[in-house]
């Protein structure tokens, strides 16, 4: 329930609604630790309220934080935590586009329900072949349907002879025969395939892949135990992973507006790469460059939105509401919102250009409102309290920094004194434009000439698990929502009151004279 009271006129002197405080610093630029949110009366617990966001008609997350599409924070791994938390990532591009195919497919393949095209081996290949099969494809597992040439069922090769000690082995002469397999026809999976293989598993005990076959015994998918009970666990907790209509986890994965020689728009080469996205099943692809409000962004928004109409495309990044206008007018469903906030940028500094964040949120929230698209808040989140406040004029966060200390962010652990880092760099690094970024910064990564960095490399030290990182921030948005009594992140948006804090202020909201023996952010 939203709050029932009716705001006290004192208050609403002092603590104003984002319209009129904003309009009251109109000559100021203001960033989340300039102000404060006052609270609200409530009836809301925090563990009650509700974190999921529609950001497209077909992007729903349960809760609002992406990682960013930067080359020291989301790969696959960090991608399907993202997922498996109910959030999203958005895969960079500072990579070979079949590079970035596959990382998309290692997302959608990672646990759903039923795999559907599972991978599969013939009976007269041999036991070295499949094993040197895994090595190669990073499998994590070693049980394979064997089909012949028309796909029919012919056995299964159990992993326990999947071993070196059999590798001259034909599989035909180790496979368990067809008759011993267990299988389940597509038609009496019925509407609730999960229930249905769940149920299989537990009268069926020690048996732990079941094989879906149509009435011609071909092979039509494969289900495995540990993923049926993972899936039947998430169907209990609060914030569940964000799927996918077949249940696979949802995956965003970033594209450049890719030039070619003679310096236009690469067309065909950016059509191709986003449909090869959409065949591996990516659920949105963000046009992610540092000024979002160009020809060369808005063209390739308009391009993408005519070829894939249903496709879910964010398009940035913007800190004006003129911005917004164009990339949605362009065809764009959510717009990334940030030119130089973000921990490691030197936009700001090298070019002069920015704006603090929350004045840019707040200006790009009314014109999203118009336009009705949604809007992303990209960079500059260093604890969650800065996430509640994006949250009042945004329907996401997209956090970098926050996430590249995480196991799950690419790169190697670095030992320093003792104590333990990652990298994290800015995609307009020197390092990251030369692997690739240099389109995104307008630059060209020619070694005869010399480019200008608009972002630094830098070290992380290493953090908990992703599941741990956002066990926090989501523990501090529900704690600031309760504040509000804001049920929901629409709640939250209406509700919020701002005002704006001192230096003294900024200093009391710290821990002070103090000792301080464990920190919490
Ligand atoms: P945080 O604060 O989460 O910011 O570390 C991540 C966001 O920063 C943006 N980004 C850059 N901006 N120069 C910039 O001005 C850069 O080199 C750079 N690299 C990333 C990006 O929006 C990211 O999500």
């Amino acid at each position: 329930m939203a709050a029932s009271k009716e705001p006290d006129e004192l208050d609403s002197r002092f603590f104003k609604a984002a319209d009129d405080f904003f309009s009251a610093y109109g000559h100021l630029g203001l960033t989340y630790d300039d102000v404060t949110l006052a609270t609200c009366y409530s009836e809301v617990l925090p563990r009650d309220t509700q974190l999921e966001t529609a950001l497209a008609d077909g992007l729903k997350l349960n809760i609002p934080v992406i990682s960013s599409d930067m080359d020291t924070v989301t790969e696959a791994r960090m991608a399907i935590a993202m997922a498996l938390n109910g959030g999203l990532g958005l895969i960079h591009y500072n990579m070979p586009e079949r590079q970035q195919l596959s990382e998309v497919s290692r997302v959608k393949n990672n646990i759903h329900g039923l795999i559907q095209d599972p991978i599969k081996v013939s009976a007269d290949e041999m036991i070295g072949d499949v094993l040197k099969l895994i090595e190669e494809r990073k499998f994590a597992f070693s049980t394979f349907p064997v089909v012949d040439r028309e796909g029919t069922l012919v056995g299964l090769l159990s992993g326990h002879v999947v071993k070196p000690r059999y590798a001259k082995r034909k599989i035909a002469d180790a496979l368990t025969p067809r008759a011993q397999v267990h299988t389940i026809a597509q038609k009496e999976l019925g509407r609730d395939p999960i229930a249905r293989a769940d149920k299989f598993f537990t009268d069926h005990p020690g048996i732990h892949k079941l094989l879906v076959v149509d009435e011609q015994d071909h092979l039509r998918g494969l289900f495995t135990m540990s993923d049926v009970e993972r899936i039947a666990q998430e169907r209990n907790a609060q914030f569940k992973p964000a799927r996918d209509a077949q249940f696979r986890l949802l995956c965003g994965a970033a594209v450049s507006a890719t030039r070619n020689a003679f310096g236009e728009l690469d067309r065909n080469r950016i059509l191709a790469h986003v449909g090869g996205l959409i065949e591996r099943g990516v659920d949105v692809v963000a046009v992610s460059t540092a000024h979002g409000h160009s020809k060369g962004v808005g063209d390739t928004v308009r391009m993408l939105r005519e070829a894939f109409p249903k496709l879910s495309i964010i398009a940035g990044n913007v800190t004006s509401a003129a911005g917004v206008e164009y990339l949605a007018a362009a065809g764009a469903d959510a717009i990334k919102v940030g030119q130089g906030p973000g921990s490691i940028c030197t936009t700001r500094i090298v070019a002069g250009v920015g704006i603090p964040q929350l004045t840019a949120l707040y200006v790009a929230s009314r014109a999203a409102k118009k336009k009705r698209v949604t809007l992303l808040a990209d960079g500059g989140i260093s604890k969650s309290g800065d996430i509640v406040k994006a949250l009042t004029l945004a329907h996401a966060v997209i956090c970098g920094g926050i996430f590249a200390g995480c196991p799950e962010a690419p790169g190697e652990v670095i030992e320093i004194s003792g104590k333990l880092y990652k990298q994290y760099r800015g995609m307009g690094s020197l390092a990251a434009m030369k692997a690739g970024s240099a389109a995104r910064y307008g630059q060209v990564a020619d070694p005869a000439r010399k480019m200008a960095p608009e972002g630094v490399e830098a070290l992380k030290e290493t953090t908990s698990s992703v599941d741990q990182v956002l066990a926090q921030l989501i523990g501090g948005i529900q704690s600031g929502m309760g504040y509000l009594g804001a049920a929901n992140l629409a709640q939250l948006r209406q509700q919020a009151r701002f005002i704006r804090v001192s230096p003294a202020g900024q200093r009391e909201a710290e821990p002070h004279d103090v000792v301080e023996l464990k920190t919490t952010t």
